[in-house]
C-alpha cells in the first residue's frame, strides 16, 4: 500500500484562574486554579486541533471556530477537535500518531496521562498507542514558570492510501 503523508504542527496558551476548571484533553484534572478563555481553555485539545488543521493547510483553529463568535463561548473544546477530525476524514487522511506536550508548573499531571490519552484516543477513534501525551514544568522561569499561564504543543502524522 502506498501512502501520501502529512504533519502538521499546533501550539496554544492561555492564562491560569482562580474559579476556572483545568481541563485538559477533555479530562477535568484536580487543580486549585485552572484556564481562562472565551471556551473551556482546553489547551490541549486547542494545539491538537490546530495541527490536524495544520497538516492540510486548513487555516487554524480561530478561523473556524472565532472566539468572536458567541456560538462558541463556553464550548467544550473536543467538538472543535472533532470537527476538524471530520475535515481531514472527509479528505480521506487518517492520524497515525499524535504527540503532545503540556507545559504547566503545577499542579503535577501525571497521574492523569492515562486518562488524558485514553480520552482523546477514545474521541479520536484511534489505538491509545498512537497518542502520547507528555508533561514539562518550565523550571520556573517566564510566565508558565511563574505560574501565570500554561502552554500546549502537539504534532500530528497523517496518512492517506494512494
Ligand atoms: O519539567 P520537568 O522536566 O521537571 O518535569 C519532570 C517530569 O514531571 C515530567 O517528565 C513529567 O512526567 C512530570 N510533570 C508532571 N506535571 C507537570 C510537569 C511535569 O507530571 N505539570
Ligand atoms: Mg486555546
Amino acid at each position: 500500500m502506498e501512502y501520501e503523508y502529512r504533519s502538521g504542527l499546533g501550539w496554544d496558551s492561555h492564562r491560569t484562574a482562580i474559579g476556572r476548571p483545568m481541563i485538559l484533553g477533555g479530562v477535568t484534572v484536580p487543580s486549585e486554579f485552572g484556564l481562562d478563555g472565551h471556551s473551556d481553555a482546553d489547551i490541549l485539545l486547542h494545539a491538537i486541533t490546530d495541527a490536524l488543521l495544520g497538516a492540510l493547510a486548513l487555516g487554524d483553529i480561530g478561523m473556524h471556530f472565532p472566539d468572536t463568535d458567541s456560538r462558541w463561548r463556553g464550548s467544550e473544546s473536543m467538538q472543535f477537535l472533532l470537527h476538524a477530525h471530520s475535515l481531514i476524514a472527509d479528505q480521506g487522511f487518517e492520524i497515525v500518531n499524535l504527540d503532545t506536550t503540556v507545559i504547566l508548573e503545577r499542579p503535577k499531571l501525571k497521574d492523569y496521562r492515562l486518562t488524558i490519552r485514553e480520552n482523546i484516543a477514545g474521541r479520536l477513534g484511534i489505538d491509545l498507542d498512537r497518542v502520547s501525551v507528555k508533561f514539562k514544568t518550565a523550571e520556573k522561569v517566564g510566565p508558565v514558570g511563574e505560574g501565570k499561564s500554561a502552554e500546549a504543543q502537539a504534532m500530528v502524522l497523517l496518512r492517506k492510501a494512494v
